[in-house]
């Protein structure tokens, strides 16, 4: 037996990461700015004052960072595309130069042997978009599919695999309710007007990609494994508003066509302003997809709790009567995140009984671990934290699928430590330990076990890796 978790022959094991938090080159080749770049310099926005100007300096660096993708036998690499680099105002022709740039990296990818996986919004929004209302108008969705168009015209022939947006959940509720992310903005109906336009956006963009031949289409979904801390009728009612938030209101519209039944006890007066909502929007959002992706960290257990803010003139989307409880007996990353691998098979499994055949295969496109890491003296990194994290994880996804659960691939976060959002650089996600102030990247001791993992898949199956599915 082998020490590895073991996958079908042809599952795709893979590394991910995202534009802005690898790429720097903020003022490059015509790139326009983004909203991640205005909040980066809100004083008190992000740890340290951090911004993403230089980031892993990637853009200059993406040879070496695909000779690493190599070495380490990924057979994909899920990366994003930056708005404002291809299209700097959001609207308007494509900048040439900027789109370039993923030409090159795909086409060394494909040179080294490995699938481009496409993210095509990972929260950098072009800054000239915001100020017209960003996601909370309604015109941002159409902008969106746009710029799908001049992204797949030039890249659907050499990338099979597209997701439209990454965790929308994170650019409404953190970026327009809870104001954590950019735009730093701390709203109510307007944040749900924002999560109901990503949605449409999404909705729009995938026909779009299907037409310039994109082979497989997706979104990528945080979803949530939520539990009540108690029995009690309360609690129950506070982990159903939870998950209506946190899944049931992206699942809901995306897989059944219709608005997640619990919305009017999670969010009281600010859903009773629907203007944002148009007819036929569910049809629009309910796009056939390809595949799920879930990125997927931690579980929560959550109890009933009293508004944060009485006035509900001002209360935000994201204030839902539930609070977070800790769970003090499992192991916490430096994220002070619980560590509890089932929960990811429990999620999974809870889906398919949920949704039935109208759970699309899934890809878990993000999972890993911030750990303390620090370089012994020659520089090795022993990251044992994050071993034992991945282990655990990827057995318990090898558990789902023996449970019958149609899991076609994994990518971990992430290939590099990078620009951890409101974290700036404080947390290491990395299987590739970067240097900041040399850009001197190290493989860490996940990197090489993850190497061995892939390298071990297939061995002892029967049948050599890499076959088509479909
Ligand atoms: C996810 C994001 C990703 C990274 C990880 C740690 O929510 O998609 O960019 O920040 O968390």
């Amino acid at each position: 037996m082998s020490d590895f978790p073991s996958f079908p022959p042809d599952f795709v094991l893979g590394a991910a990461t995202s534009a802005f938090q690898i790429e720097g080159a903020v003022y490059e080749d015509g790139r326009g700015p983004s909203v991640w770049d205005t909040f980066a310099r809100r004083p008190g926005a992000v740890l340290g004052g951090a911004t993403g100007d230089v980031a892993c300096d990637h853009y200059h660096r993406f040879r070496e960072d695909t000779a690493l993708l190599k070495g380490l036998g990924v057979r994909s690499y899920r990366f994003s595309i930056s708005w404002p680099r291809v299209q700097p105002t959001g609207s308007g022709p494509v900048n040439v130069a900027g789109l370039d740039f993923y030409e090159r990296l795909v086409d060394g990818l494909l040179e080294a042997g490995i699938e481009p996986a496409v993210t095509l919004y990972h929260w950098d929004l072009p800054q000239a978009l915001e100020e017209r209302g960003g996601w909370r108008n309604r015109d941002t969705a159409h902008r969106f599919a746009d710029y799908a168009r001049l992204v797949a015209d030039v890249l659907a022939d050499r990338v099979p695999r597209w997701i439209t947006l990454n965790e929308p959940w994170c650019s409404a509720f953190l970026g327009y309710a809870e104001g954590q992310h950019a735009p730093g903005a701390r709203e109510g109906t307007p944040a749900l007007a924002a999560a109901h336009h990503l949605l449409v956006g999404h909705g729009l963009s995938v026909p779009v990609l299907r037409e310039a031949g994109a082979r497989e289409v997706g979104i990528t979904l945080n979803l949530d494994h939520v539990t009540p801390a108690t029995d009690s009728p309360e609690d129950a009612a506070a982990a159903l508003r939870a998950e209506t938030q946190r899944n049931l209101m992206w699942t809901e519209p995306l897989l059944k066509a219709r608005y997640a039944a619990g919305e009017d006890d999670t969010w009281e007066d600010l859903i009773r302003h629907q203007s944002f909502r148009g007819p036929g929007d569910l049809d629009v959002i309910a796009a056939p997809l390809d595949f799920l992706g879930i990125n997927f960290y931690t579980p929560s257990v959550v109890r009933n709790a009293p508004y944060r803010d009485p006035d509900p003139l001002s209360r935000t989307a994201d204030d839902n009567r539930f609070t977070g409880v800790g769970i003090p007996e499992v192991r916490h990353t430096a994220m002070g995140w619980p560590v509890v691998p089932h929960t990811l098979r429990d999620l999974l499994v809870g889906l398919r009984e949920r949704y039935g055949d109208a759970l699309p295969p899934v890809y878990i496109t993000e999972n890993g671990s911030a750990e303390d890491d620090v370089p012994a003296p020659g520089g090795a990194v022993h990251d044992g934290g994050r071993i034992s994290y991945l282990d655990g994880h990827l057995r318990s996804l090898a558990a789902a699928i023996a449970d019958g659960v149609d899991v076609r691939g994994y990518y971990v976060w992430s290939l590099l430590d990078n620009f951890e959002w409101a974290y700036g650089y404080s947390k290491r996600f990395g299987l590739v330990y970067v240097d900041y102030a040399t850009q001197r990247r190290t493989p860490k001791d996940s990197y090489h076990w993850y190497r061995a993992l892939i390298a071990g898949q297939g061995q002892g199956q029967g049948e050599p890796r890499g076959g088509g599915r479909t």
